[in-house]
């Protein structure tokens, strides 16, 4: 297997500017990987501090997050009771994060897809941005060792998203992100109710369509070399639902706005609900 970029880092920079940085690793049954990219990480952002957010996996992953936390102060562990999916995953590490004052959060896997080394590039980007993503699907962005049929996958979820929620990003269910603290905030996470992969859908239009810069930026993603992808025919489905149940919404709500404002002047308001009152915009 080739990893091409993994040697090339990014040129670490001083982040100081932008505040403290958390990087939030969920595990499931990842003890064969989890030590080698915590230490691939604090090799290429000495910065940034570590939080694993492990479901109590049956494989002991837990236990290895403690080992190496014994002997780090920058990484820490949450043991969550249960597998209860990614999402909720995030969620806690978020809250986690943002109660000990955190100003970015980070998303990364732990099993290597996600090359510690491009960190810097996506710090880097959010000085401008509310919320990056590492995208597989821009100029520049690559995947290297997934099959056809994992690829089509990813294509066609993005492309699918994109078209439903009438987005302009072109990986949108990528799970190598910055957020500010603020956006995170700001796009009410409390009331995000996806599990699985489609959460990374679903914040990412929450904070698109609250009006948050949201950029893309080109990562080379390397499948994993240990373990097991935890994809599995539901999440698929819990995406493929979710998706196209808020694009429908999105939908409606732009035919409600466009009808309404053919109407005479005062025969009805031309807000609908939801779409032209996303709450919460940012203050800039
Ligand atoms: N705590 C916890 N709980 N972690 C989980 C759970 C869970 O229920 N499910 C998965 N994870 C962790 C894995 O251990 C890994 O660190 C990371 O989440 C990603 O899981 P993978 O199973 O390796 O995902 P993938 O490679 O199939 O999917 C990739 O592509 C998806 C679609 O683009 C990832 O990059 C996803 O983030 C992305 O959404
Ligand atoms: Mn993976």
């Amino acid at each position: 297997m080739s990893a091409p970029d993994e040697q090339k880092q990014d040129t670490p920079g001083d982040f100081g500017d932008l505040g403290k940085v958390l990087v939030i690793i969920p595990t499931y049954n990842e003890s064969d990987n989890i030590a080698g990219i915590v230490g691939r990480l604090r090799a290429a952002a000495p910065g940034a501090d570590v939080l694993i957010a492990d479901d109590n996996s049956p494989d002991g992953t837990g236990d290895v997050a403690d080992g190496l936390a014994a002997h780090d102060p920058h990484v820490q562990v949450l043991h969550r009771k249960g597998k209860e999916g990614l999402g909720a995953a995030y969620l806690a590490g978020f809250h986690w994060g943002i109660d000990r004052g955190y100003d970015v959060l980070v998303e990364m896997d732990a099993d290597g897809s996600h090359q510690p080394e491009q960190l810097p590039r996506l710090l880097e980007a959010v000085r401008d941005a509310d919320l990056v993503l590492g995208s597989r699907w821009v100029p520049g962005g690559a995947i290297v060792n997934w099959p056809a049929s994992r690829k089509l996958l990813s294509r066609g979820g993005s492309t699918y998203s994109r078209l439903m929620l009438g987005l302009d990003l072109r990986d949108i269910t990528g799970g190598f992100r910055a957020f500010r603290r603020d956006t995170l905030v700001g796009i009410d996470m409390d009331s995000v109710a996806s599990q699985g992969y489609c959460f990374q859908v679903d914040l990412a239009w929450r904070a698109a369509r609250r009006g948050y810069r949201v950029v893309e930026v080109p990562i080379t993603f390397v499948e994993r070399e240990r373990g097991d992808s935890k994809m599995s025919r539901a999440i698929v489905a819990e995406a493929l639902w979710r998706v196209t149940a808020w694009g429908t919404g999105h939908r409606l709500g732009q035919l409600r706005g466009a009808a309404a404002s053919r109407l005479p002047r005062g025969g009805a308001s031309r807000k609908t609900a939801g779409e032209d009152d996303p709450g919460n915009t940012p203050a800039r």
